[in-house]
């Protein structure tokens, strides 16, 4: 594991728009790193400028060691990637495709175009004309391609885009298989954090062209509050019944939702006995009680559109 991209200071304006504000990353190879935010955030702004696509303005990014400006050659020859589409002949074959392209690269083996094939899970479909391949097949395509000349670190944007959970699945597979048995960095972008946690090892989120945070998916579960445990009552009578549990239970927290609904929110360790308790409390009390509901907890998802919703959505 070494060093894959290292950027450092990134800003960057279209016109007078500043779209990205002192953006720093560093990936290492060895991990699939998930770079997320949603719609208009900059991902593929920063793609872009990763793979030379667009220039920066202030900042400075390397690939390897080498950096993407002063050595260009040195830096795109450690990057694979696909940004938006990826480039393919529908006339030809997929080999055809691969030997394209590959002749267009220094040093690259029919042993490697095998390897590629193989890796991607296209053996058997190969020979066939890309016109009749499936868009997961064209996936897979664009990126045998991309890791033709073997590089350190693989770029895409928004790969799942369009795929069915199947076609998801198998291609989060691969990209985990390159990046932990390869030992190549891939760098993936998304909109959707339920999609990162089951394919990266590593995420950035980036609202509004700031990078917010860095975590390992282990971290990012451990900071999402689990610690309490709330509960939806159907009750005759909410407000009652919020008077009756509040003089025995101070330190919970009751929330009405109209006259027969409210909700209950507890330590979640001794939760189960704890409402048992409160549910004795209300029929003693002659309260109505119709039903009780655990609400799930909250999820990553939900994290997640929390931290880029503040301060309101973005009118990009
Ligand atoms: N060529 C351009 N000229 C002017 N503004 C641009 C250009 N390309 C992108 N932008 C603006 O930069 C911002 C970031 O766009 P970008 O495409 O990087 O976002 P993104 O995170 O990739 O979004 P998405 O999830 O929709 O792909 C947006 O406000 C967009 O309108
Ligand atoms: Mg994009």
């Amino acid at each position: 594991m070494g060093t894959a991209l290292k950027i450092e200071h990134i800003n960057k304006s279209y016109g007078k728009k500043q779209i990205l504000h002192d953006v720093c990353l560093e990936t290492n190879t060895g991990e699939v790193f998930g770079f997320l935010g949603p719609n208009g955030a900059g991902k593929t702004t920063l793609i872009k400028l990763i793979v030379g696509l667009i220039s920066l303005d202030e900042g400075t990014i390397s690939v390897c060691g080498h950096d993407v400006e002063k050595e260009f050659e040195a830096a795109m020859a450690n990057i694979g990637g696909i940004v938006e589409n990826p480039e393919l002949y529908k006339y030809m074959t997929g080999m055809q495709n691969l030997k394209q392209y590959a002749n267009m690269r220094n040093g690259v083996t029919k042993e490697r175009i095998d390897e590629v094939v193989e890796l991607v899970g296209l053996t058997n479909r190969i020979n066939d004309k890309v016109g009749k391949y499936s868009l997961g097949m064209r996936q897979r395509l664009g990126l045998a391609q991309a890791l033709l000349h073997n590089p350190k670190v693989l770029i895409l944007d928004e790969p799942t885009n369009g795929l069915d959970p199947a076609g998801i699945k198998q291609l989060r597979d691969i990209l985990k298989t390159i990046a932990h048995k390869e030992d190549v960095c891939v760098f993936v972008s998304s909109h959707l954090m339920s999609e990162m946690e089951l394919m990266c090892d590593r995420v950035g989120i980036i609202v509004r062209g700031t990078v917010k945070s860095v975590q390992t998916i282990e971290e990012m579960l451990k900071s999402i509050d689990t610690s309490t445990a709330t509960y939806l009552y159907k009750v005759n009578d909410a407000e009652a019944a919020k008077i009756m549990i509040g003089e025995k239970y101070p330190a919970y927290e009751i929330a009405c939702d109209g006259d027969s609904e409210f909700k209950l929110t507890v330590t979640a360790e001794n939760a189960n006995e704890l409402i048992a308790d409160v549910n004795a409390l209300m029929i003693s009390g002659g309260i109505r009680l119709y039903g009780v509901q655990r609400q799930e907890s909250r999820s990553l998802e939900e994290a997640f559109i929390e931290l880029t919703d503040e301060g309101g959505t973005q009118i990009a």
